[in-house]
């Protein structure tokens, strides 16, 4: 049984007041909620807020990113190793975002995943295809490949120390959401691809859920059986939206 994860991702927003409120009121919010494991993927900067008001709790705190490098000229990048020292336990790799703004590649997000895990943190990796693919019938290659390049370049064990998100990019910020029939189907299929190499991984794996989840429909998308849990981008930033999520896990 995969207990379900469900992670805010902030992405780029708040502000130092505003971020400690959030996360003050997820952690009241959430205290007595024993079934989903909840965590928040801040921003950079309000880690050292994360760490300290969530000390001792069993809210996680996450990042959105990391560096290829460990350390070094690397202007304005953040390692691994200074993640793990405010206490983050997630990090977020191969968001579409950043595969579309900033031109990661497959190859730099299995750099990325393996420098979080060297550092013993839990990397989240996002797959996804666009509606253009999703339309030409592109969508099971589309994902087959993100899969398989990672597979490829950490090898299928690395797929038991990481969490997967499936995020349509069709459906992140658009208020569309994929149906939970049509969630399930990639789920499964993702989960079908992890397990042509290892059964056991891929029955261990979670793969969370990403595009417009709310409160009106968690429940009948975490309800499918291979969605284990949710990436919460525009719902996150709403202490009660996000917590009513966090019921529904
Ligand atoms: O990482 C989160 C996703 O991009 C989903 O964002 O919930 O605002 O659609 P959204």
């Amino acid at each position: 049984m995969r207990q379900p994860l469900i992670a805010g991702n902030w992405k780029m927003n708040g502000t130092r007041a505003s971020a400690e409120s959030l996360i003050q009121g997820v952690l009241a919010g959430s205290s007595g909620m024993s079934k989903a494991e909840i965590a928040v993927c801040v921003p950079f900067v309000f880690l050292e807020a994360g760490q300290r008001l969530l000390a001792g709790s069993a809210v996680r705190i996450g990042a959105q990113n990391v560096s290829v490098e460990a350390s070094g000229a690397y202007t304005g990048e953040i390692s691994a190793g200074m993640l793990n020292e405010f206490g983050c336990r997630y990090v977020i790799c191969g968001h579409s975002e950043r595969r579309e703004y900033y031109g990661e590649t497959d190859a730099i997000v299995a750099k990325k995943l393996a420098m979080v895990v060297s550092a013993g943190m839990t990397p989240i990796l996002c797959v996804g295809e666009t509606l253009e693919q999703r339309e030409q019938g592109f969508m099971e290659p589309v994902i087959a490949g993100q899969i398989d390049a990672i597979i490829e370049a950490n090898g299928i064990e690395s797929f038991g120390r990481i969490e997967i998100a499936y995020e349509p990019v069709w459906a992140i910020g658009t208020g569309k959401t994929a149906t939970p029939e049509q969630a399930q189907e990639v789920h499964a299929f993702i989960r079908r691809r992890i397990a042509a190499h290892d059964a056991a991984i891929a029955e261990k794996v979670r793969i969370l859920y990403g595009g417009s989840m709310k409160p009106s429909n968690a429940a009948e998308l975490l309800a499918m059986s291979d969605i284990d849990g949710g990436l919460i981008g525009g719902a996150s930033l709403v202490v009660e939206d996000f917590l009513a999520i966090c019921q529904a896990g």
